[in-house]
């Protein structure tokens, strides 16, 4: 039975444990680190895995899963890279780290994945993009799907594609709840009370995305669809083409890309 160990259970990390301990995977065979001794006594109580001490984690675990944030990873590197039970796979969920970063400061030939999770894991619902270091073969892949494949979907790219995966499906959510909070404000300009249209705009967004997802058909298919001629949704649609709405997006995700790129490069 392969072992897991979360360093750093913190909104990510907790959401990968809530995950998997949902997806099938047996208390015994799960662990986490965290610093303060408060958070670890929450963090049992609340899922009933273990706390562990890096040197523990790292002496027992076949999969090693980094989750704290980037600027705290050099220290837990420091004190990972000693103590690394030979074999062991490290998987990176820090956003804009390359796998070189850790392969340059783990033991050598330590094989590492790297994924680009986004926040819908929090609720089962994740979209991770994992990419191999130099020395992931195709069964550490195969194991991080199966991983995450409890917490959402998983999809394989090369590495050189993180940047755009993050500004992407990484940041995604966030444009998402962009657009519904300018809509549930469209709904207060209309005079509809807040409660009402943000419930009519939040269910709008679910049977939107569920119909995405579940049909299989493009877009633009399923817009023309409630696109009448002369219609209240043309009207609409005109005014989103008019004030540039689509090329705002194709902007706005360029300029996340490039700045995924820019943080990135400074952990060279
Ligand atoms: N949240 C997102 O939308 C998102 C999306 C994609 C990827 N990610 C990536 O996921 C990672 C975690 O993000 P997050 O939002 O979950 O951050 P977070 O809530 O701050 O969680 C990180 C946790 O790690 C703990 N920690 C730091 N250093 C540690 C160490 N040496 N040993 C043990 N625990 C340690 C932190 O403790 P303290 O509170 O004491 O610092 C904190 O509880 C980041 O690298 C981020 O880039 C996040």
């Amino acid at each position: 039975m392969t072992t897991i160990a979360v360093l750093g259970a913190g909104k990510i990390g907790e959401a990968l444990l809530s995950g998997l301990l949902h997806g099938g995977w047996s208390t015994a065979d799960l662990m986490f680190t965290e610093r303060y001794p408060q958070r670890c006594e929450e963090l049992t109580a609340r899922h009933g895995v273990r706390a562990v001490s890096v040197p523990d984690a790292a002496a027992t675990a076949d999969v090693l899963v980094v989750a704290v944030k980037p600027q705290d990873i050099e220290p837990l590197l420091g004190e990972l890279s000693p103590v690394l039970k030979p074999g062991a796979l490290v998987v990176s969920l820090c956003a804009g780290l390359p796998t070189k970063l850790f392969e340059r400061e783990l033991p050598e030939g330590t094989p590492v994945v790297r994924v680009m999770p986004n926040t819908p894991m929090l609720v089962g619902e994740a979209m991770s993009a994992i990419s191999a270091g130099a020395h992931a073969r195709p069964e550490h892949l195969e194991l991080v799907e199966g991983l995450l494949g409890s917490v959402g979907k998983v999809l394989r790219v090369p590495e050189s594609q993180q940047d755009a995966v993050t500004a992407l499906s990484g940041s995604g959510p966030a444009y998402f709840f962009f657009l519904v909070e300018a809509m549930i404000d469209a709904g207060i300009l209309l005079g509809l009370p807040r409660a009402v249209a943000a419930q009519l705009i939040i269910q709008s967004a679910v049977g939107a995305a569920t119909m995405l997802a579940d049909s299989g058909e493009h877009p633009v298919t399923l817009r023309e669809a409630v696109t009448s001629p002369a219609g209240t949704t043309i009207m609409a649609v005109r005014e989103l083409e008019r004030h540039g709405v689509r090329a705002a997006l194709l902007a706005a995700i360029e300029a996340a890309r490039d700045r995924s790129e820019e943080l990135g490069r400074a952990h060279d």
